[in-house]
């Protein structure tokens, strides 16, 4: 089956250029100016249109047990979301329990992500240590596609990642070409600063960011990052949600260390208002970690984006109704963590970054695609525009607008964080691997169409980097 995308705009992040596409089978097949249609092939009209990549979300947690409850998006409603969204491709994570097999865990995920209506992949995380651990991580990257580890520096007493095992884990990350990925938060502290609270008598959501203040995010990250420079191993920070953290990123970044940082469309609009509101559920919508922030770190993450040090939009899509809210009623700490956005991220960044001018078309594309797949491994195949690479293509239509509510997503979530916002900037046409599953406002998503990816180790990424690391004289002073 062909598809021939004619008339539009190609922009990737490297290049923006009049020209037609080819898609056969999953495949782009050719690229250039007035290709002739293959009989029997469709044509999408993207005359007045952006063709570019679909969009690649680094980090979701579709249908994770989580503080009590299990996130209502499943595997294909929200990967269906995210194709009504222009989005082809996840990254889910992983999350075995403290004391339990990596790899029993990957497959029991594995098996709950054969229903994916678009492709996905898998952080794993190493939220304890053994001997096992080791062997497993050798395992998941060498049979298993998996080049990425998550460290869960908060949640203490669930899945948080002690020092001894963050060291342990970048230190076999090396070994494997593996990256290690961090939720940078001191849950220590954030436990001893909850207990604070509820003492205190603050119960409701407006502890959530007391008890998570910027230096919490800070110091986890400076922490992460430094061992990562110590031990010689890149490092990649999700949700980075504070000045603070940008800057300890920024630093290592200057210092020429491989320090990539994520941020979420959430963090770069809202500030931490949104947990004074009146009504329990509006402020209980908002609760996710790290929390929303004071004013000016908006600011401070739309500049890194735009510099440069950071490199990726993701959504931590992790969605919980108001009723799941509502475990938390008297005390904060019992409030599900989470928020969605699968479906809204791209126009997000297209309405908030392009349209405002802080980012270009090409920029847009690095950051809601391009750099993800470059920094996971999967790139050219994902996050381009390119003959040979997976027809996972988005037609944007930079005048087409929609008003964000929960009543009309595809989101199984009965709340959204976005409601009532107009957004301009959506897409047209979406097709997953060369085939058109969003159509000009109609979603036809495809349970089970989606594949998993694998991604292969970073061979020759960490050969430089161990030559680095190597560089530090490694020896013993010879005593008479
Ligand atoms: O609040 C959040 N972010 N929930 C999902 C788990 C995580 O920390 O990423
Ligand atoms: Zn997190
Ligand atoms: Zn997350």
């Amino acid at each position: 089956m062909s598809i021939l995308i004619k008339g539009g705009t190609l922009v990737t992040d490297t290049l923006t250029t009049d020209g037609d596409i080819l898609c056969d089978g999953d495949k782009i097949i050719a690229i250039g100016p007035d290709l002739e249609a293959p009989s029997g092939a469709s044509i999408i009209d993207a005359s007045g249109q952006f063709v570019m990549p679909g969009g690649i979300d680094p980090h979701t947690h579709m249908q994770l047990p989580f503080m009590g409850t299990v996130a209502i998006d499943d595997f294909y409603s929200g990967t269906a979301a995210g194709l009504a969204g222009g989005t082809t491709s996840i990254i889910d994570f992983v999350i075995p329990e403290a004391g339990t097999s990596l790899l029993e865990a990957y497959h029991r995920w594995r098996g709950w992500a054969e229903k994916s209506a678009a492709d996905y992949s898998f952080h794993v995380a190493v939220t304890w240590w053994d001997d096992s651990v080791h062997e497993d991580m050798g395992t998941l990257v060498r049979d298993h596609g998996v080049n990425s580890f998550k460290h869960f520096m908060a949640y203490k007493g669930v899945m948080m990642a002690t020092d001894e095992i963050l060291v342990a884990s970048f230190e076999r990350c090396i070994e494997l070409g593996a990256i290690p990925t961090v939720h940078a938060e001191n849950g220590d502290l954030i436990y001893h600063l909850q207990k604070k609270l509820l003492a205190m008598g603050i119960t409701g959501p407006e502890g959530h960011p007391l008890s998570r203040p910027p230096e919490v995010e800070a110091e986890a990250a400076n922490r992460a990052i430094r061992i990562a420079e110590a031990l010689g191993s890149p490092i990649y920070v999700v949700h980075v949600s504070t000045k603070e953290a940008l800057d300890a990123i920024t630093r290592a970044r200057g210092n020429g260390q491989r320090v990539f940082g994520e941020c979420l469309p959430g963090h770069l609009i809202f500030d931490d208002s949104v947990y004074l509101n009146t009504d329990w559920e509006q402020a209980a919508g908002h609760v996710m970690s790290p929390p929303f922030r004071p004013k000016d770190n908006q600011r401070a993450l739309w500049k890194g984006l735009q510099s440069g040090h950071l490199q990726t939009t993701a959504t931590d899509h992790c969605a919980f109704c108001n009723d799941q809210k509502a475990m938390g009623k008297d005390d904060f700490t019992l409030i599900p963590n989470g928020t969605a956005g699968i479906e809204e991220r791209m126009s997000l960044m297209w309405n908030e970054g392009v349209r405002t001018g802080r980012l270009t078309m090409n920029e847009f594309v690095a950051v809601t695609s391009a750099n993800a797949a470059r920094i996971f491994n999967i790139y050219p195949r994902k996050g381009c525009l390119a003959v040979g690479s997976d027809a996972d293509i988005v037609v944007w239509d930079p005048e087409g607008s929609k008003t964000i509510s929960a009543s009309t997503q595809h989101s199984k979530i009965d709340f959204n964080i976005f409601e009532g916002m107009t957004l301009n900037g959506i897409p047209s046409h979406t097709l997953s691997r060369g085939r058109i599953f969003y159509k000009d406002g109609e979603l036809s998503a495809e349970e089970g169409y989606g594949k998993y990816i694998d991604r292969p180790p970073y061979a020759s990424y960490y050969d430089a980097l161990q030559k680095i690391a190597g560089s530090r004289e490694l020896k013993p002073v010879i005593r008479d």
